[in-house]
């Protein structure tokens, strides 16, 4: 009897022992495009289920699936998801074949799971997949809202669809900034709350993007003697950008306002303009690093529904807005500090303007006795 359980111990050390030796010393093969295995798809996939089904706590939706939310989740879902699930020009994304287990193609297989387990898995992702977790990344209601979505996605109104469709072409066409319009810049700039010395700090940096369009780098190395007055006009001295090249960059008024407002509250009085802020709302000693700078303008960003916003964006936007308000090339050249006007040209992205043709500014006009000549052959 006692060799017959000594005889189970040695089996049972022998098949952990040889299973550890099997995964430790790489039997196991570690490659993502492989074809799906039986043990994935029989054991490890129904456990998945069953382990959602076993913690995702019982709630509702606190959203109604109206139009409005599903557009609102629609575009969580475009800027977030698409990439990996498909969306409704691409409904089968290839890069969510890239992963081990695939991407499940969302357009393809409408995803038919309870609302609660669907916001339990984005909220906390799903472990050894490619599935992240976006508790960090989406509040709870744009989750609420992205769930309601991929729970209609196969039963949308011919208005949502419309939109998606839109939304989806957009995809890969370009990577310009959303904040194109002088209308989202301002309301971007409204965004950033005032209230907090964070808040303060945050809407200079912003619109010192927006008024100036320095880079990231040369935001965060901003100091305070370099705010001088020049022909009665706030300028930066001595910006140093690319290639060391020195410029000379004029600060709109409402700009300069947003950082002496920032200046006066924290009372920096020399070195760098922009300042750590602790998490009780007192500044510190240092300069900030152009995290925050990206940090900030993501934030705001996604407050006023614009995902994927990087500061360079605002530097472009600032280009552009100055050459839709009439700036000229040359001058916006040397506003950004760019080596040629080529460059510049290049960097707006030629967006001919038709509403105010550069051929309609001048006033010449054909004498009568041609116009009704014309008229007359016509
Ligand atoms: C980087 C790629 C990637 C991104 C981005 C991504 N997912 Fe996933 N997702 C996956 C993969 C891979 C799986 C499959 C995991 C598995 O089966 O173990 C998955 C699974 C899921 C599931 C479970 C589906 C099922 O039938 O079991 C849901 C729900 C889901 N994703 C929703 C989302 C939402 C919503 C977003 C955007 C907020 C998103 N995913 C973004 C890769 C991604």
């Amino acid at each position: 009897m006692l060799k017959f359980l000594l005889g189970i111990v040695v089996a049972v050390v022998v098949v952990v022992t040889a299973g550890f030796c099997y995964v430790r010393f790489g039997f196991v093969d570690a490659r993502a495009d492989l074809p799906v295995d039986w043990l994935e798809s029989k054991i490890a996939m129904p456990a998945l289920d069953a382990a959602v089904d076993r913690r995702a706590p019982e709630t509702h939706n606190p959203i109604q699936p109206t139009d409005a939310n599903l557009v609102a989740g629609m575009k969580i879902y475009q800027s977030n998801c698409a990439g990996c699930h498909g969306d409704i020009q691409h409904s089968h994304a290839e890069f969510g074949d890239g992963f081990y287990p695939r991407a499940p193609q969302f357009v393809e297989d409408a995803p038919d799971m309870p609302e609660n387990q669907n916001l339990y898995i984005i909220q906390h992702g799903i472990r050894l997949s490619g599935m992240p977790a976006w508790k960090k990344t989406l509040s709870e209601q744009e989750t609420w809202q992205v769930t309601g979505f991929l729970s209609h996605m196969d039963k949308l109104s011919p208005q949502v669809s419309a939109d998606w469709k839109k939304a989806a072409d957009m995809v890969g066409v370009s990577s310009a900034p959303d904040a194109s319009t002088s209308e989202q810049a301002q309301e971007l700039l409204n965004a950033a709350s005032q209230a907090t010395p964070c808040g303060r700090r945050d809407a200079a940096v912003i619109g010192l993007l927006l008024g100036c369009g320095p880079r990231r780098s040369e935001t965060v190395k901003l100091r305070l003697d370099q705010l001088q007055l020049r022909e009665s006009h706030w300028v930066i001295v001595d910006m140093v950008g690319k290639g060391g090249r020195l410029r000379t960059i004029p600060m709109p008024a409402w700009c300069k306002g947003l950082i002496d407002a920032w200046v006066r509250e924290t009372g920096v009085t020399e070195g760098k303009v922009f300042r750590r802020v602790s998490k009780t709302g007192t500044r510190q000693g240092e300069g900030v690093t152009t995290d925050v700078v990206w940090y900030a303008v993501k934030r705001y960003a996604k407050r006023i529904g614009i995902y994927h916003l990087a500061p360079h964006d605002l530097r472009r936007t600032c280009a552009r807005l100055c050459l839709e308000a009439g700036g000229e090339l040359e001058q916006i050249q040397l506003l950004l500090g760019h080596a040629s006007v080529q460059t510049t040209e290049r960097y707006i992205g030629c967006r001919q303007n038709l509403r105010e043709a550069v051929n309609d500014r001048f006033r010449i006009s054909p004498s009568n006795r041609m116009f009704t000549e014309s008229t007359a052959v016509a």
